[in-house]
């Protein structure tokens, strides 16, 4: 009883083996890499907002709470973080000027009208070339009424990454806001 389930348990480390192997084989650059979430929306924590006039969107700035409770100042940003950046717009008066609140802050209108994403994985960022590989990290952008991939060329999110932020993780808000005196 014992050896056959002792047995049973080798088989099982073997096809775990096998199995980890083939999802590391199976990696393949591109956005079909990152997933949004269903829930992020109540899950994820949004640490900052960033008011853009000059584009008349206010972009709300998440991160799943795994990676915010890891964020370590002065570090790479920890494997696993999904930062999510979900647009809004901002709230324009008759001539289509920007609106603002009693603290001088964009207005949002409800709904989101653009989510771009960026995730971090061990492994990931094999096969971009030099000028494109930002790391380990792969960038997406999401419908924001269905939560599917938007099919659509992302190399500018890697070259403006990757020449902005090259020393900060290829990461903007994330990784100041992990930086900042707390
Ligand atoms: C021209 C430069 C540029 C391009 C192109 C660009 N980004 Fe960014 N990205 C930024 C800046 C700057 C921010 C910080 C927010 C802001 O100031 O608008 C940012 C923030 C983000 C964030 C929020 C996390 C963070 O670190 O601030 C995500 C996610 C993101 N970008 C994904 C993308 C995706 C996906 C694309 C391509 C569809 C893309 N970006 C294209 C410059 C760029």
């Amino acid at each position: 009883m014992k050896r056959v389930a002792g047995l049973a348990a080798i088989g099982m480390l073997a096809a775990l083996g096998s199995a980890a192997l083939a999802q590391q084989r199976a990696y393949s650059p591109g956005p079909h890499n990152i997933e949004l979430p269903a829930d992020w929306q109540q899950r994820f924590i949004r640490y900052t907002t960033v008011d853009r006039p000059d584009r008349k969107i206010i972009r709300n700035m998440y991160v799943n709470p795994e990676a915010f409770a890891a964020l370590t100042a002065g570090q790479p940003l920890p494997y696993g973080t999904l930062a999510i950046m979900a647009d809004q717009r901002a709230r324009v008066d008759a001539q289509g000027n920007v609106l603002l609140d009693g603290n001088g802050r964009l207005i949002p209108e409800p709904a989101f009208i653009a989510i771009a994403a960026q995730q971090k994985e061990r492994g990931w960022g094999e096969g971009y070339g030099p000028e494109l590989r930002n790391g380990e990290w792969e960038y997406a952008v999401f419908n924001p009424q269905t939560g599917a991939w938007v099919d659509r060329p992302l190399n500018a999110c890697f070259t403006c990454h990757l020449q902005a932020r090259a020393q900060q993780d290829y990461s903007f808000t994330t990784w100041d806001y992990a930086n900042r005196a707390r």
